[in-house]
């Protein structure tokens, strides 16, 4: 290959493999066997050749790494993940190195994942298999496991992107909930959808769906049952759910979390699950990664998961999929990729339209 390409992790699939290497790249993939690579690791995978790199959201990519990759001739960094509050966009800039992302692809999947928490939390499902699990069921009780009827609740979405208006859908058209979301920019595909769904369901006779764009986010803190949270993080967003907002919520209201830990306050929020037995959260995401903060492993009121909210076959093979296309535009100098949503996949500057 013509061209030295490094993926700092192994990718699903090979697809991404054969794209690259069929175009003049040599691919690379790091085998450390540590979890998360630090700084130094991939500076010595960088060494004095390379000419992109596909990376990963645990890893720190500023200053540093973009001037290293800058003097090893590299122009492209594409980062396996929609979100990239782990790169200095700025500092790529600075050092000429274009930064991809991997939108589209994995918006339903993790949209699925957001709604399966908040079935998982509605309906305490996880509680109950441990239940199962230790031999304590000996028989149907009246009582037993009783959680909330999402049918006819409101469902509350802050950040109706991509990922938060695929969930509201799910939520709306799969449990009848009502719609109540905050952002910045209008969802009108997303409302025209309500609007439409709650029209059907009358002409069925049936209780309509109704939708709100809230002016404020404690608008829709103070009226959701059900609340998932679909922001980037940057400065304006950390801690965005903090002790005074936990308190703004209804004391049995669901808050579900697949963007990123420190839109959270995660020590606030074990403080609220141990005085409001009846709040319960699902989580996928956590302020320091790999840990949860003390406490909240034992919460019974919370589900937990390990930042899987992406993590289907057909969802990380397009990943890795669009992670390559990326660095390969790059390099060759036009853009294969292709993108469902026809979002640019360069962060920092405009692509060619797609041939
Ligand atoms: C995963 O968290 C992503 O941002 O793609
Ligand atoms: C419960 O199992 C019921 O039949 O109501």
């Amino acid at each position: 290959g013509k061209y030295r390409v490094i993926s700092t992790k192994p990718m699903p699939g090979t697809r991404w493999i054969r794209l690259l290497t069929d175009q003049d790249c040599r691919v690379e993939i790091c085998t450390l066997k540590n979890t998360i690579l630090s700084v130094e690791d991939i500076l010595a995978l960088i060494g004095d050749r390379c000419d992109g790199v596909i990376g990963q959201l645990t890893e720190d990519w500023g200053e540093v790494l973009f001037s290293a990759l800058s003097r090893a001739g590299g122009r492209a960094f594409s980062n396996m993940a929609v979100g990239y509050n782990n790169v200095d966009v700025e500092a790529a800039n600075k050092y000429g190195v274009a930064v991809g992302n991997t939108p589209g692809v994995l918006t339903e999947t993790t949209a699925e994942l957001a709604a399966s928490l908040s079935l998982a939390a509605a309906r305490r499902i996880v509680e109950a298999d441990e239940f199962m699990r230790a031999g304590l069921y000996d028989g149907w009780l009246p009582n037993l496991f009783v959680g909330n009827l999402l049918k006819g609740q409101t469902v509350g979405v802050i950040g109706a992107g991509r990922i938060g208006s695929a969930y509201a859908r799910m939520m709306v058209e799969g449990f009848k909930m009502n719609l109540i979301y905050y952002d910045l920019y209008q969802a009108t595909r997303l409302e025209k959808f309500v609007t439409a769904y709650g029209q059907f369901l009358k002409a069925n006779g049936e209780q309509p769906v109704t939708w709100k764009r809230a002016s404020s986010m404690d608008e829709v803190l103070q009226e959701a049952d059900v609340i998932s949270l679909h922001p980037i993080l940057d400065k304006t967003t950390y801690h965005l759910i903090n002790k005074e907002r936990l308190s703004n919520m209804k004391k049995e209201a669901i808050l579900i979390n697949c963007s990123r830990g420190p839109v959270v306050d995660e020590v606030a929020l074990v403080e609220h699950l141990k005085v409001n037995p009846m709040f319960r959260v699902g989580l996928d995401v956590f302020e320091d990664e790999p840990h949860m903060k003390p406490g909240l492993a034992d919460m019974k009121n919370a589900v937990v998961v390990p930042h899987i909210a992406s993590a289907s076959k057909w969802t990380r093979e397009g990943m890795a999929t669009l992670a390559a296309l990326n660095v390969l535009g790059k390099i060759k100098g036009y853009p294969v990729w292709s993108n469902p949503n026809n979002v640019e996949p360069f962060l920092n500057e405009n692509s060619p339209p797609p041939a």
